[in-house]
This record gives C-alpha cells, structure tokens and sequence, in this order.
C-alpha cells in the first residue's frame, strides 16, 4: 500500500510517500522515551506507534505525517512480541499512566538500558552504562497518587481531557492508598482532585482541592528505589575522599543532604532549593546541613568556591539552566554527581562539562515500573584530578 494515494485523507504534501488513513505493516524495532511508543522505519520514515511491543509486527494505520517521521496505530498485530503480556490492569490502555504493562518486566528494563545507552553515544563513545537497576515491585510501588472523584466515581483523568476513567484499584500504587478510595467514595466532602499520599511517619493523608504547601513539594514516589539512591550517593561519596565540601544542588526538602550529614559529620555540607517550603522543611532536622533558599544559578554566581568539592545535582526533568553549567564549568569541583530523570537533557548539559571532566560510570534506576521513565545517576571527576 505504500505510496498509494487514493485515500481522500492525504496530507497537503504530495511528495511524502505516506499519508493519513493509509494501511501498511510495520515491524518495532525498539521503544522510546517521552510516551514509550513503539519505533519502526520504512522507506527512509520513522513511525511512532503507541501500545507497540519491541520486535513484533503489526498492521498499522497512519494518523500524522510530517516532515521525516509519521505517527500511527496498530490496528491489529499480525505476529505479538516474545515479551507482549495482557496488562495486568484492566484499565492500563486508557488511563494513560503505563504506557508499558503491555510488555514483561525484563523487556522494560532492556529497553530503558537501550535508552541510555543511546542518549550517551555521542557524548560518550564506548563509556560503560550499568544495567539499570531494577525496582524491587514491579507493581505497587508509589507512596503518591492522585485521583479525581466526581459523583461517587473515581479515577484518574484521561491523557489531555478531563474525562475520567473509573478505576477500582491502581496496580501501581501501594495497596494502602487504593484501600482509601472506599472511604473516599462515601465522603461527600471529598470530590474534585484529590491526593492520597504517605507520609514520613507511615500514615496516609488524603487531601482533596488545593494542595497544602507541604504536598506542593517534590519528593520521590518509590520509596524502595528512593532508599536505593540515597545508599548509592553516600557510597559515591564514601569512595572519593579529597574533599571538604559537599554541594547538594536542587536539594529539595533535604532528601540527599540530611542523609549525607548524619553520614559525614566532619565535612561541610550546603544544600541549595528554590522552593522556600522544601527549605523549611530541610532545616526541621537538626543537623550540621546549611540550607539556602536560592536558585541554583543566582547561588553560584554570587558565591567563591573551592575546587576541594563534591557537587550533586539533581535539577527537574528540563534539566540544568545553561548558566548552571557555566558556572559549574569555571569553578571546577573535583566531582560532580549528576542526578537526572531525563537523560536527553542530562547529555545535553553534560556535552558541556566534557572539555574538563570524564565521566567515571553511569547508573540507570528503576523508579517508574510500567512508563517509559528512568532516572540516571552520572559521576563525573576533573580531568586533570588526582586521587
Ligand atoms: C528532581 S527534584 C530533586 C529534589 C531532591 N534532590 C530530592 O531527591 O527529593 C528537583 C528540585 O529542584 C528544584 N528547583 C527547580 N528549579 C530550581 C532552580 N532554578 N534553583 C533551585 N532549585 C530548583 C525543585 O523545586 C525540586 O525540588
């Protein structure tokens, strides 16, 4: 069927061999990151298909065309991946939060390690990537959720619409925040967004409308993994020992630094957020930790640092401001563990440490089973280190 162009659907561009409506079958080669879809090639295109699985062949229908790549749907698969599984969860295909329960677990972490793997090969040739480390449960393993309630249904809304699919459970959700939504069903005060969250002492709290400052905060949602990080940072830093100082940049409510100082109570330990509230809640422990409310960026500019220091940094999903890597770059610490949960902006802002830092190992982590996300930890040491 290809390059037939008798569907009256056609893009306005008559030069491009595909067009909307059009049938063809199309084999997956890998998945991707940002939605997980399903990657296939065809005549010098490249299809993004959702709900696809590596290595199987479908029968797809194309739904955009643009320049040099195409989306599509799989309208039926002719023959099924060795790894494609009936999701476990009945609602998996329309809420929208796994874009991967239709593909075993093992399957999901070689396809975030080909993920890494490609983000690095440019910046790195030839660096060697860790096997990603897997979450210990698969399934039910956020301490976070939120959900919508209207009347007496619940469930989460789907992707860009404000309907919501009803749900009885959420598999990846731990099972004492789902066993609230009986009681949330009956509460007539309760409707609209509502979260449903674990807190620090074990309980749950369930808040529906506006948000009170301490759940604006981020904080990671699998605990398990979360415990994981925190044990690698101060083993990272365990293995280094030609430093003083200790720099814990985008250090939210304190999640790294106040393990770090109960951990190394001989060296200085600074922890820097924009969040006044994440701050405020850093600053409850007592602990030889200095906290400042500060953006990364202004904070580095206006302060004079010793070279004799460990920097971790762990910015949000669009990475670091370029002016961070700048700064970062003049004032040279030893090392610096980067912490990221998008390794396409991670390798970006890395590209421009390269000149005077090499990268020592990258670590890619688990920490949301069934979506296409992984977090990567990156250690770098000056070039021109010794020791
Ligand atoms: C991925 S979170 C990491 C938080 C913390 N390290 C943790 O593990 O919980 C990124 C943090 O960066 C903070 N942030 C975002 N932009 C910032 C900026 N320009 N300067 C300082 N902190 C910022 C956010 O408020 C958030 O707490």
């Amino acid at each position: 069927m290809a390059g037939s162009k008798k569907n009256s659907l056609k893009t306005a561009d008559e030069n491009q061999p595909f067009f909307v409506g059009q049938e063809l079958e199309l084999e997956i080669e890998s998945l991707t990151f940002n939605g997980g879809r399903g990657l296939a090639r065809k005549e010098g295109f490249v299809f993004f298909l959702p709900g696809t699985a590596p290595q199987e062949k479908v029968l797809a229908k194309v739904t955009k065309v643009k320049k040099n790549f195409a989306e599509a749907m799989a309208i039926q698969v002719l023959s099924p991946s060795p790894n494609r599984r009936t999701p476990p969860c009945p609602v998996a295909q329309d809420c929208g939060g796994c874009c991967w329960q239709h593909i075993d677990y093992p399957a999901q972490l070689k396809q975030k390690y080909a993920i890494v793997c490609s983000a690095y090969k440019k910046l790195a040739p030839g660096v060697f990537i860790q096997q990603p480390h897997a979450s210990p449960n698969e399934f039910r393993y956020r301490n976070r959720i939120q959900v919508h309630k209207a009347d007496d249904r619940i469930g989460f809304l789907k992707s860009k619409s404000h309907q919501i699919v009803p749900i009885e459970d959420c598999l990846i959700s731990e099972e004492e925040l789902t066993s609230q939504f009986a009681n949330i069903r009956k509460d007539q005060g309760l409707r609209g967004r509502i979260e449903i969250a674990r807190k620090t002492d074990g309980s749950v709290t369930i808040v529906s409308g506006k948000r009170p400052a301490h759940l604006h905060l981020f904080s990671q949602v699998n605990t398990a993994q979360n415990q994981w990080l925190i044990d690698k940072v101060i083993d990272t830093l365990s293995g280094q020992n030609s430093f003083q100082n200790i720099y814990d940049l985008y250090c939210g409510a304190g999640n790294f630094t106040l393990p770090i100082a109960r951990a190394f109570p001989h060296l200085n330990i600074v922890g820097v957020e924009l969040s006044e509230s994440s701050i405020k809640i850093a600053k409850q422990e007592k602990s030889h930790a200095q906290f400042f409310a500060s953006d990364v960026a202004q904070f580095l500019r206006k302060n004079r640092f010793s070279s004799d220091a460990f920097v971790i940094l762990d910015p949000p999903r669009i990475g670091c401001d370029p002016s961070v890597i700048d700064e970062l770059s003049h004032w040279g610490p030893d090392h610096i563990l980067y912490i990221s949960c998008n390794p396409m902006t991670q390798v970006r802002d890395l590209a421009n440490l390269m000149s005077k830092y090499s990268i020592k190992w990258v670590q890619p982590i688990d920490l949301f089973p069934q979506t296409d996300h992984v977090e990567v930890m990156t250690l770098l040491s000056r070039s021109d280190h010794v020791g």
